[in-house]
């Protein structure tokens, strides 16, 4: 049966990148006969320009009947003054809620022949392939009660709730220990149990049903020294389980280990294996439409949309291969670039994991 995409490029570099993830999946289903097809949908900043809103019962729709979404980016400094319920970011929030996209899947992984662009010293990264299990649709971005409130004595007071049920946190906790299993076998959930009591009971269902993967080594760290340990010495972490927000900040201190944020890509799950799929990097809004992005976080995240999401192991190996031989050949975008490596711009780059892929 012949599978569709929905491409969601959204706004800032999201056209530029996607654009060039396009090129790939159009080389692919020449090469390999895939039968995927694709078509554009609006989210972010782009849809708020076009519908008022950042997304629509359209794009929803789209999104629900297809086999895979492709995101770039989306938000910028256009909408930033907008009301909080209908800016771009909100776009993001609600697709994943609808969806139930609740496991998000982040790795920070090294590349060899970037070595050189970590802020760590070399020895701390060489090696680094580190999965953060960020569990993506509860947890404080979506406790209720939440707003403004004025007291009493008239001053404004905000809030928000963190909130997480032995269901969720059952959910991602096995997703986490299974994805585990098929990679270094060590588990570290990560929360604030000497605080927080839905921490607590978040370590009391971790250890519930730790039994049934005896095969995986569990432990447990408070978020703050986290945060420490990813900076002192990443490679003790092989998956880390977490939930919404700690997995938010963690995921970007764990991606800028690797130096180069703009090879990594993402995916977030639901249960039934639909998946949306998208570069760690934002949407950059100061160098949009200048052609210098790096899209190889995107060309990667249709390398997991096609494993993941589509089964096509075969097109996805194709994909990694192609993007390690352009590395290989000294090929960098402006983010990546050092000395003695050719720099190339963001369709040069496009084309050059083309041209990889059909030698
Ligand atoms: C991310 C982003 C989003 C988040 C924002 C844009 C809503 O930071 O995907 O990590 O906080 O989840
Ligand atoms: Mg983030």
């Amino acid at each position: 049966m012949s599978k569709n995409i929905l491409l969601l490029p959204g706004d800032g570099i999201g056209s530029e990148i996607v654009d060039e993830a396009v090129k790939v999946l159009d080389a692919l289903n020449d090469k390999m006969n895939l039968g995927v097809s694709y078509e554009k949908g609006l989210m972010g900043g782009c849809s708020i320009d076009a519908h008022g809103l950042p997304l629509t019962d359209e794009t929803i729709a789209k999104a629900k009947a297809s086999d895979g979404i492709l995101l770039g980016a989306v938000g910028g400094p256009k909408w930033d003054t907008l009301d909080r319920a209908i800016r771009p970011e909100k776009g993001l929030l609600k697709i994943r809620a609808e969806l139930d996209l609740f496991s998000n899947l982040r790795p920070a992984i090294l590349y060899p022949q970037l070595a050189d662009a970590s802020s760590l010293k070399k020895e701390l990264v060489e090696g680094l392939d580190i999965l953060i299990v960020r569990e993506l649709t509860g947890g404080i971005y979506f406790g209720e009660p939440r707003g403004v409130r004025v007291l009493d004595n008239g001053e404004r007071q905000g809030y928000n709730t963190l909130v997480y049920s032995e269901s969720e946190i059952e959910r991602i906790g096995r997703n986490a220990f299974e994805i585990a299993q098929k990679r270094g076998k060590r588990l570290c959930s990560v929360e604030k149990a000497n605080v927080l009591e839905v921490s607590g009971l978040w370590r009391e269902v971790m250890e519930s049903i730790a039994p049934d993967y005896p095969d995986v080594e569990l432990s447990h760290m408070y978020v703050d020294n986290a945060a420490m340990q990813l900076v002192r010495a990443p490679k003790q972490f092989d998956v880390i389980v977490t939930g919404n927000l700690f997995g938010d900040i963690l995921s970007d201190c764990a991606a800028m280990l690797t130096g180069s944020i703009g090879m990594l890509p993402s995916a977030s799950l639901n249960a039934d294996g639909l998946g949306m799929y998208e570069p760690v990097h934002g949407s950059a809004p100061d160098i949009a439409g200048q052609g210098i992005a790096n899209p190889l976080a995107t060309i990667l995240s249709l390398e997991m949309l096609l494993r993941y999401s589509l089964g096509m192991s075969e097109a996805a190996d194709a994909i990694a291969k192609a993007v390690g031989d352009v590395l290989d050949q000294g090929l960098r975008t402006a983010d990546i670039d050092s000395a003695g490596m050719t720099k190339v711009s963001t369709s040069e780059m496009g084309d050059a994991v083309v041209k990889a892929l059909l030698s």
